[in-house]
């Protein structure tokens, strides 16, 4: 999905941004009691806010009220707000009015389970997934069908040549093909409308699982009758600048009208009488109880500020910190990455990059990067085993043995790495520090000595309890003296 808002004050706006960061100005604690600058690299999982957007959060709290049933002024402008940002999120990914609509939710997790309950799913047909999946778009799928998953190449990369065979060999019979925008662990970009358009040309719906996606490139939804359009799509807020608790499912209407509501309650009837209960239409019927108008109202402002900056910027950026970073990391002794390592290959992929370092334990770098740098990173699996598990090439009764350990409750060898991922507003001094870390690390050159918890899989320094966090904030509102 190429760029398409161009934008020529869109650089500048983003560099301005930076200091509009919630929370930039916050030093936290290190090891060494020195306080330092956080660097906040685990934009994958969730990003901070900014300023514009937490006031435009604080300006609505004004004149919040619950939606849709009430006749005060506030009720009415809440329930407007609540509309217009149903209209954001649709023009946001293209959606096609006239065939789909906009559900919330709380998150991609919930979006995906949501549908999948919701599916008319046919007798002995299959979803077609892949091996890279988040698993919010993977067990959801396996709890009311079965599925079938697409390999991967050795780099980490989907298998079209697998896709085509499958695709092939269950024609007629795939309900959903369900697959990532964007890979959570490997950054790695998938061709959806080329995978939507042969999804289709098997008698399948095609679902963008777009929780990496959504903040990072444009997405175009493509109208219903264009072979390349996307169906379903989901997308969680809080992976872009808005962490109030609101996701999206965007749907396609039609399957989803002569099935049971997934809940019932107020809010989604039109009328109910002792022995019966008439739904509403979409979206309505699929948001039962008050939902989070706060929340909502977030994502459409996170949404207008993206579009704002325009998306050639945002790509233009954020692919010059990944080539910044693959390049950086590749001078460090011992990184090796998973995935696309190629800095001259960065529109195959997003700015989210998982390494390991020599034969440190993942855990351990994430925890000197963090207790020593004050650099955020993660590590693990990332809610991806089978993915993890192949790009690590852990053989299968190696992985049979580590689960066995896991279910007993020692995660001292799970598998995983390390992931650095950028957002918007990172910029080159971000990498340095966490480069700057690593090449001590690698060089046995940090401070602490670490013990690792067999029951959490996580490393803590010996002796040090720096992270005194009720020190920086508790739960008590500040009330009138
Ligand atoms: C690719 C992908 N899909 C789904 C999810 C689940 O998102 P959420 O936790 O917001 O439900 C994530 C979260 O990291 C993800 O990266």
């Amino acid at each position: 999905m190429q760029p398409t808002n161009p934008n020529p004050d869109g650089m500048s706006l983003l560099k301005k941004l930076r200091d509009e960061l919630v929370g930039l100005d916050i030093e936290v604690p290190t090891l060494s009691g020195e306080r330092r600058r956080y660097v906040s690299l685990d934009n994958a999982a969730s990003t901070p806010t900014f300023r514009p957007i937490m006031e435009k959060v604080n300006e609505f709290l004004g004149y919040y009220a619950n939606v849709h049933r009430g006749t005060g002024f506030k009720s009415q402008l809440s329930s407007w707000a609540y509309d217009e940002a149903r209209e954001v999120v649709a023009r946001f990914v293209k959606a096609d009015p006239a065939h789909q609509t906009v559900i919330f939710t709380r998150n991609t997790t919930e979006s995906m389970n949501k549908l999948a309950r919701l599916y008319p799913f046919r007798p002995g047909h299959v979803v077609l997934t892949t091996t890279m999946e988040h698993h919010s778009n993977d067990l959801p799928w396996r709890r009311r069908t079965r599925v079938v998953y697409v390999g991967m190449r050795d780099d980490g990369s989907l298998d079209l040549d697998d896709y085509r065979r499958k695709l092939a060999e269950y024609r007629g019979r795939i309900d959903l093909v369900a697959v990532t925008g964007a890979s959570n662990v490997s950054g790695w970009l998938n061709p959806a409308h080329l995978l939507a358009r042969l999804a289709h040309e098997s008698g399948a719906r095609f679902v963008l699982d777009a929780a990496q996606l959504a903040a990072h490139r444009p997405i175009d939804m493509k109208p219903a009758d264009d072979p390349e359009h996307i169906d379903f799509l989901a997308l969680s807020a809080h992976k872009m600048y808005a962490p109030f608790g609101a996701g999206a499912l965007v749907v396609e209407r039609k399957p989803l009208l002569d099935v049971e509501p997934d809940q019932v309650g107020g809010g989604m009837v039109d009328v109910v009488s002792l022995d019966g209960a008439w739904w509403r239409g979409l979206p309505e019927r699929e948001e039962a109880g008050t939902p989070d108008i706060v929340g909502v109202v977030a994502l459409a402002a996170a949404i207008r500020m993206l579009e704002r900056i325009g998306w050639d910027a945002i790509v233009e950026h954020e692919q010059e910190l990944t080539r910044y970073m693959l390049k950086k990391l590749a001078t460090i002794p011992g990184v090796r990455i998973y995935g696309q390592s190629d800095p001259a290959g960065v529109s195959d992929r997003l700015g989210a990059i998982s390494f390991n370092l020599a034969d440190l334990h993942h855990a351990l770098v994430a925890a000197v990067l963090s207790y020593e740098g004050g650099i955020a990173v993660r590590c693990g699996c990332f809610c991806a085993h089978p993915y993890m598990l192949c790009l690590l090439k852990v053989p299968p009764d190696e992985a049979e043995h580590v689960r066995k350990e896991i279910i007993a409750h020692d995660r001292s060898r799970i598998p995983g790495a390390v992931r650095a991922s950028v957002g918007i507003y990172n910029d080159e001094s971000d990498i340095d520090a966490l480069c700057n870390c690593l090449e001590r690390i690698a060089a046995g050159s940090y401070s602490g000595q670490y013990t690792m918890c067999k029951e959490t899989g996580n490393y803590m320094p010996v002796g040090a309890d720096c992270f005194d966090f009720e020190h920086h904030f508790d739960l008590a509102p500040r009330l009138p003296e």
